[in-house]
């Protein structure tokens, strides 16, 4: 359990993100309503949009307003370094295809982490509403409700996991080769198409399992300290904590042969 200054520190930075979500997913809510402009990011077919441009320069300067010394990196090139040991991890929109297409699976998604270690983290849906958030130590909660990863599934067989692709048509070819040594061997697919989400339904037992290649810091963070405080079981494979590589989260019931599985596949080398 933090001792009580530290509890307070992070309230105060979960009130903060919960705050900045918020906002923010209004600015992503209204920005749908218009005419939206697109270019392409690392691939011809990773967009971006000016709505996502426009929330991430809006949490920047919220966070430089009300945190100055804090350290900040966001999805859509926003880097800046601190003197506090506080570094913010900022995804305007997760979900930026399904937010070009209409599909209302996307999110903000904000955490604080310090010195490496996220500290809070919140994913908010501007459409539907939901709001996903975590103290690091202290639980996970959907609104007021405290989360548990208790996913319906009590072994591999029955699961239904959800996985995402990357933006590289390459490595989205590897994926799919793992994908065919997953499918039969669990009860069904999702593909959400918003890694935060994703991560937030395994804490809500939305889905029994979740695992994806590539994943930068902005698009997990939040999600996995979601998913971990509402007692997943998060990790990377081979003994590895999660990373950029591969990150895993699943019920308890779960995990381990999914992890093991992942591992027999090579899903950490595409
Ligand atoms: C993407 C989404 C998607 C996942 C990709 C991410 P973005 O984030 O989370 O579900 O499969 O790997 O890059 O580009 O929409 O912020």
């Amino acid at each position: 359990m933090p001792d009580p200054d530290m509890q307070l520190e992070l309230a105060e930075l979960l009130s903060l993100a919960v705050d900045l979500a918020h906002r923010a997913g209004a600015i992503v809510r209204d920005g749908r309503g218009g005419e939206l402009a697109v270019a392409a990011k690392s691939t011809p077919t990773d967009p971006v949009t000016d709505v996502d441009r426009a929330t991430e320069r809006f949490l920047v300067e919220q966070l430089r307003a009300r945190r100055p010394g804090d350290a900040v990196l966001g999805e859509e090139g926003a880097e800046q370094p601190g003197s506090t040991g506080i570094r913010w991890l900022l995804d305007p929109i997760d979900g930026t295809v399904n937010f070009l297409y209409g599909v209302p699976q996307y999110a903000v998604s904000v955490a604080a982490e310090r010195d490496g270690e996220t500290m809070v983290g919140c994913v908010h849906n501007p459409v539907s509403g939901e709001t996903f958030m975590a103290v690091r130590g202290s639980g996970a909660w959907l609104g007021a409700r405290q989360l548990t990863a208790d996913g319906a599934a009590t072994s591999l067989d029955q699961a239904v996991l959800g996985t995402g692709f990357s933006y590289d048509a390459g490595r989205r070819a590897g994926q799919g080769r793992v994908l065919a040594g997953v499918l039969p061997r669990v009860a069904n697919l999702r593909r959400l198409g918003a890694a935060s989400l994703d991560l937030c339904f395994v804490a809500a037992g939305r889905l029994d399992g979740y695992y994806e290649q590539g994943l930068a810091p902005w698009d997990m963070a939040a999600g996995l300290l979601v998913a971990r405080e509402a007692g997943a079981v998060v990790s990377g494979l081979r003994g590895r904590p999660p990373n950029e590589v591969i990150a895993v989260a699943a019920s308890p019931a779960v995990a381990g042969e999914l992890v093991k599985l992942l591992e027999e596949l090579g899903a950490d080398e595409v």
